[in-house]
């Protein structure tokens, strides 16, 4: 974490920079419990958003224009910013990607020329399909095998397999730090170590955890963390891939073009240093800037009261849901956070998704893009409240009420 005075927690004062939040929804007070998928953008984005596009916009790294100098100073000033939160090493080590999927597909490809038919990568039974096709179409293309630990009943990953599964083929553990669907929190730095010593690397997929904890990749010792920006309070379209750097100068480059090169000609072309290798074209530009604007609303914070708030409310939820008949919660990890994941007896998903709706309420219904989670399950889909900061046990009390309206209603 980046160094500085971090302001009390007060929700009601965080309340205040979102102003998506006070608006109304069929005439009812917004309540906002999707933030698994996106979550609002506190007032410091809207502006940079806004001042960006009215009256900086101009294309980075190569003007020697005046507008075109400002952008790419913000810019890159917003990687220095990602690198001081996350505790990386350097800024090099900051790629901009445009958002998980796409650095988990960078690592897929590229990291994944680095390796030879008969390696092993490996998974867990509750990734998001984003951290499980990038997977399976490498193993496709150069014949490796993809194994997959395996989860109790809880949603807890099950560790005496994993520890069976690493062996000296094992290159790359690919898992989620936090469950999207189940919010189970993984103990990442603990795979880490033991990935580690096995002579195999880990990317640790921090789309669902960024916004909800204190990250340190040094800490972790993770070798690749990514993440999206929508989902931590910045824009659409930007996201993060941090590697080491060692292992990203190892690696061959992604995609080609304009800014990843250091000299072409019609017979070979040499390639850019880091970041820049992996930064081909020009870049979501008032992306990477308003996303380091994020990030400097969260420096203001204290994570470590947020990650308590945070886990209390979804308890709290949990708690009221469960004491419904014929409710059953997916996801009982006995460390988890944020995510609240239930199917109740006999309705689908989408009809209490919907009523909610209705009511004011967004959740996220389905299979969440972890269908494989699903089938362990045995079910179609869940209802999904997830939950951030901005959010107050009034609404989880109004959220139950409509909860059991919805149940009254479709019964
Ligand atoms: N991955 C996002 C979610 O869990 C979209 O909803």
């Amino acid at each position: 974490m980046s160094e500085g005075t971090k302001r009390p927690f007060s929700v009601r004062e965080i309340r205040e920079e979102f102003p998506a939040l006070r608006q109304l929804i069929y005439n009812k007070n917004l309540i906002y419990f999707d933030n698994g998928a996106t979550s609002q953008k506190p007032k410091i984005v809207l502006d940079a958003i806004n001042m960006y596009y009215s009256k900086d916009n101009a294309n980075i790294h190569r003007g020697v224009h005046f507008m075109s100098q400002k952008a790419t100073t913000e810019y890159e000033a917003s990687r220095i910013t990602i690198q001081k939160y996350i505790n990386a090493k350097k800024s090099e080590e900051i790629i901009f990607t445009k958002g998980t999927t796409d650095g988990i597909n960078l690592v897929a490809y590229s990291f994944g020329e680095l390796l030879s038919a008969g390696d092993e990568i490996i998974i867990t039974a509750m990734e998001h399909h984003s951290n499980i096709v990038p997977w399976q179409m490498l193993c496709q293309r150069k014949g490796l095998k993809l194994r997959v630990v395996p989860i109790n009943k809880k949603g807890e990953l099950i560790m005496s397999e994993y520890d069976n599964m690493l062996n000296s083929k094992t290159k790359l553990v690919a898992v989620t730090h936090i469950s999207n669907t189940l919010g189970t929190i993984n103990p990442v730095k603990e795979m880490g170590a033991k990935a580690h010593a096995v002579g195999a690397k880990i990317l640790v997929d921090g789309a669902q955890s960024i916004q909800h904890m204190s990250i340190d990749v040094k800490d972790m010792d993770c070798d690749f963390f990514v993440f999206s920006g929508h989902k931590v309070f910045g824009p659409t379209g930007i996201g993060v891939l941090y590697g080491k750097e060692a292992i990203l100068d190892s690696m061959p480059p992604y995609q080609g073009g304009g800014d990843m090169i250091s000299k072409v000609t019609f017979e070979r072309t040499t390639y850019n240093e880091l970041p820049f290798k992996f930064e081909a074209g020009t870049p979501h530009i008032a992306g990477g800037i308003c996303l380091g604007k994020a990030f400097e609303f969260l420096s203001s914070l204290d994570m470590v009261a947020i990650q308590k708030y945070e886990k209390e409310l979804a308890e709290y939820a949990q708690d009221m849901l469960d004491t419904f008949e014929g409710c059953r919660i997916i996801g009982e990890a006995k460390n988890k956070t944020s995510v609240v994941s239930f199917v109740m007896e006999g309705i689908h998903p989408f009809d209490i998704g919907t009523l909610l709706d209705k009511q004011g309420i967004a959740v996220r219904t389905g299979h969440h893009c972890t269908q494989p989670l699903m089938d362990f399950f045995g079910i179609p889909g869940t209802v999904r409240a997830s939950f951030a900061f901005y959010n107050t046990r009034e609404e989880v009390d109004k959220f139950i009420e409509a909860v059991e309206k919805s149940i009254n209603m479709l019964k």
